[in-house]
């Protein structure tokens, strides 16, 4: 795969350097054009399959070139975006120094990610999901210091993820992949995240109990990540204990944002308490615990989370009773239990 992956790049490389635009066009384009039109001619070149001929009409004879191309998306006469989805494409784009969006999902990409993406210095957003990308996420990626969305999630991505998270970041999926490491406890202070999904890898990692914020893997980074709403970590290897500091709010001025929290088929093994004197704020709507090792009476201050519409603590070794404040949730839409 490695091998593969390294002849295809040196392919691609070869056309890069020896495409050839006519130089009756030549005379029409300026020089950043000119180079936008030749990376894009050798990406059409590189395309293993097209069989809906997407890319026939990329042709640098016509009148607007490369703007007036199927895919493209030009401001100011530079190519800010690129929407090729459902296409079965390889790649080479890294002279598309201008490009804000990359929207490549669903299709059969087999190879890893290149590496040289990252010289996309102006890149906001990237779908790639969907795809059969296999390697490492090249860890270059989290040093485009404008992206905001980033979608990896359904491919076959393994390794680590060897980067800080960028302050910018707002979305981040890279579910239903290989990763496995512990969970990344980076996550900058007051950053714009608002949606992780890291479900359905082998991330790993203890949650501790203790309400410690500097020894949290965890716990400590995403109590810093106030505009965060949706955090899914279902199907890893997580441990240790769910604590109210994933979702209520906390000291200071650190309030939390989180709507959704699914942490379904992992390890934990407790539903800790919050210390007496702290209220629980939460904006929690769904609270997905289920199919974990946790045992003990149902946990009833959860009953103080009005906001839940859905709660699932099913397939765990909770004993007793449901408690009458269960009443209490009067937004409860779906509660299972077994
Ligand atoms: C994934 O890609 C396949 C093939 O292109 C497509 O049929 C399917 O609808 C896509 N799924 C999603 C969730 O986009
Ligand atoms: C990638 O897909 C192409 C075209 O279907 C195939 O020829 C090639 O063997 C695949 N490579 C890998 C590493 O799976
Ligand atoms: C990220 O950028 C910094 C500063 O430009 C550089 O030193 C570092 O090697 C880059 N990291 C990667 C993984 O490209
Ligand atoms: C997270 O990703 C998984 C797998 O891709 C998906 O099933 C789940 O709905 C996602 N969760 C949220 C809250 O988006
Ligand atoms: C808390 O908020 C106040 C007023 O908005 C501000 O002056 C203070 O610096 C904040 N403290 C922290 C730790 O962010
Ligand atoms: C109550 O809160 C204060 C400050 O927030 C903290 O220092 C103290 O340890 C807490 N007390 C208990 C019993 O948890």
């Amino acid at each position: 795969m490695e091998i593969t992956a390294t002849i295809f790049l040196l392919f691609l490389t070869f056309f890069v350097f020896n495409d050839v635009v006519p130089s009756s066009y030549a005379q029409q384009h300026n020089a950043v054009t000119l180079a936008e039109i030749r990376a894009l001619t050798s990406f059409k070149r590189s395309v293993f399959r097209d069989p809906l001929g997407a890319l026939d009409g990329w042709d640098a004879s016509t009148p607007s070139a490369p703007c007036d191309w199927r895919g493209i998306v030009c401001y100011n006469n530079l190519v800010r975006e690129l929407r090729l989805p459902h296409l079965q494409l390889g790649d080479q784009l890294s002279n598309l120094r201008e490009l804000r969006k990359l929207s490549l999902h669903s299709n059969n990409f087999n190879v890893s990610i290149p590496d040289a993406l990252s010289q996309c210095a102006l890149l906001r957003a990237v779908y790639l999901h969907n795809n059969s990308f296999s390697d490492n996420l090249p860890p270059s990626i989290f040093n485009l210091t404008n992206l905001q969305v980033l979608n990896i999630a359904h491919n076959y991505l393994s390794g680590k993820i060897a980067a800080g998270i960028q302050y910018s970041l707002r979305y981040l999926d890279l579910s239903s992949n290989d990763f496995s490491m512990q969970l990344p406890s980076n996550f900058p202070a007051q950053s714009q995240l608002q949606l992780i999904n890291f479900s359905y890898n082998r991330f790993s990692g203890e949650i501790p109990a203790k309400d410690n914020l500097l020894k949290g893997l965890l716990p400590g980074s995403i109590g810093a990540a106030s505009n965060l709403q949706v955090l899914a970590l279902s199907r890893n290897r997580l441990s240790g204990a769910v604590t109210e500091i994933l979702f209520c709010k906390s000291s200071g001025n650190v309030t939390t944002s989180l709507r959704i929290l699914q942490l379904g088929f992992n390890e934990f093994t407790e539903v800790v308490k919050p210390q007496s004197n702290r209220s629980c704020v939460a904006a929690l709507e769904v609270l997905d615990l289920h199919v974990n090792q946790i045992h003990g009476v149902f946990p009833s201050w959860l009953t103080s989370l009005t906001t839940l519409r859905i709660l699932d603590i099913s397939g765990n070794f909770f004993t007793g009773l449901l408690p009458v404040d269960i009443g209490n949730l009067f937004n409860l839409e779906d509660l299972r239990v077994r």
